[in-house]
């Protein structure tokens, strides 16, 4: 069946295309207040949604994001509150939705998409490529210590949420521009979603708390986090989760970490949405303890892949030529030269075949040729071609590491 698939118009009909994912959650958004909070970051035209008559069966959105990529920024449709009604499964309404959804991220100019899976097997037959890995750990008090080192130097502040912004804005921002995979938040967004802390939302722990750490009196580091307090038998057995923490450069990761280790009254110190590089591997006493779990991260999708492959900089010039499949979306298939950070079409012969989704796995550069022709999952056409695309793809910038679920 052919499903009729457009924007919503108002309000009404928003709350309800995102309302097939809310199924999910249990009801939500469960008034026009909560569905008018959530289209403050996404714009009406920006949520499809799938119709059987009038009614709505599914919904897909799409923020408006800059993303970073290696040397640079580029405009991206971040995928979000994507559900089709339990009534509706597995008659092809996502297919429908995820088809009209990029044909307007290429219309408006947005090379690529991203987006978090809620189940890895869902989108590769879209396009999308397992972009970047994702780490938690949960790190035992007794081994919560930091590796010899300078003794502390920072100092650090509680800020009330209500006044944070402004500082942890900045602190995000720069932490974002040179780390592939972050996105750009607007006031919107952090008074929105990162800042709220309804009580309804704190899964039995304690109030969202922002912590900031000074080097030389000036803001160069943040957390937010939750304690979730608990003693048993006299001795402390609660935890404390790290929402968020973000520091520019070394020194001031070692000094923001030091304070998060060093709190009393917890038996676990737990962090999620960490980057696979993250500095505390190296600066930890005991980074086994971590136990570090790993996980897929950030999915992208070149929707447009020209104007993709040319919006990052490049470590070496090429060229490297790639033979692209891409059957969701036939016109970027086909042969593609990378010279001098420039993507064109060309009629030389290929160096690698690949799926569309295999490029998106080495966009941000969080995955090489080498470790995807070895898994068998990019084919090397000829000899070195695999090494090639690696010297031009290699890049200064961190692994690619995406901290909010979007
Ligand atoms: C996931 C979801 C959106 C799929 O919607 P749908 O309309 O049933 O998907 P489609 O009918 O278009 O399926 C397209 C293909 O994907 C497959 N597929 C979709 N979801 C799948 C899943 N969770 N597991 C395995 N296969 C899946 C279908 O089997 C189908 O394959 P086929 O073409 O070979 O038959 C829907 O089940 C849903 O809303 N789930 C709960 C919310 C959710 O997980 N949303 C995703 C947020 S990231």
């Amino acid at each position: 069946m052919a499903w009729d698939v457009r924007p919503t118009i108002d309000l009404e009909e928003f709350k309800r295309a995102v309302g097939a994912i809310g199924h999910y959650f249990g009801g939500w958004p469960a008034d026009d207040e909560a569905a008018q909070r959530f289209s403050s970051n996404l714009p009406l035209e920006r949520m499809h949604a799938a119709f059987e008559g009038d009614r709505i069966v599914g919904g897909a959105g799409a923020f408006p994001f800059e993303l970073t990529v290696p040397g640079g920024t580029v405009r991206c449709g971040g995928v979000t509150v994507v559900g089709v009604l339990p009534t509706h499964r597995r008659r092809g309404v996502l297919s429908a939705m995820m088809r009209v959804q990029l044909a307007d991220i290429r219309d408006r100019g947005e090379p690529v998409a991203a987006l978090w899976a809620s189940e890895e097997v869902i989108y590769r037959r879209f396009g999308y490529g397992m972009a970047s890995l994702s780490c938690e750990m949960s790190l035992p008090s007794g081994y919560a210590g930091l590796r010899d080192g300078p003794e502390a130097r920072a100092t650090a502040r509680l800020v009330p949420l209500d006044a944070s912004k402004d500082v942890l804005a900045a602190i995000y921002d720069r932490t974002r521009l040179r780390t592939p995979g972050m996105f750009s938040r607007t006031d919107t967004w952090w008074e929105t979603r990162n800042l709220p802390d309804p009580p309804d939302r704190r899964q039995g722990g304690g109030e969202k708390n922002a912590i900031v750490v000074e080097l030389d009196g000036e803001p160069a580091g943040y957390a937010l986090y939750r304690v979730h307090s608990k003693f048993e038998n006299g001795a402390a057995a609660g935890h404390v989760d790290v929402i968020e923490a973000l520091a520019d450069g070394p020194l001031a990761t070692r000094e923001l970490w030091r304070v998060l280790l060093d709190m009393d009254w917890k038996a676990t110190l737990n962090a999620f949405l960490l980057p696979i590089d993250h500095p505390l591997v190296h600066q930890l006493s005991y980074p086994r303890r971590m136990r570090l779990r790993v996980g897929d991260g950030l999915w992208v999708r070149l929707v447009d892949v020209g104007a993709a492959l040319s919006a990052r900089a490049y470590g070496g010039d090429g060229p490297v030529v790639f033979e692209v499949e891409d059957p969701f979306l036939p016109e970027n298939s086909g042969r593609w030269r990378l010279a001098g950070g420039e993507a064109a079409r060309t009629e030389d012969e290929a160096d690698l075949a690949l799926d569309i989704g295999e490029l998106g796995s080495a966009y941000l550069s969080g995955f090489t040729f080498g470790e995807l022709v070895r898994a068998g999952v990019v084919d090397e056409l000829r000899d070195g071609g695999a090494a090639r695309a690696d010297e031009v793809f290699v890049t200064s910038a961190p692994k690619p590491w995406c901290p909010e679920i979007f």
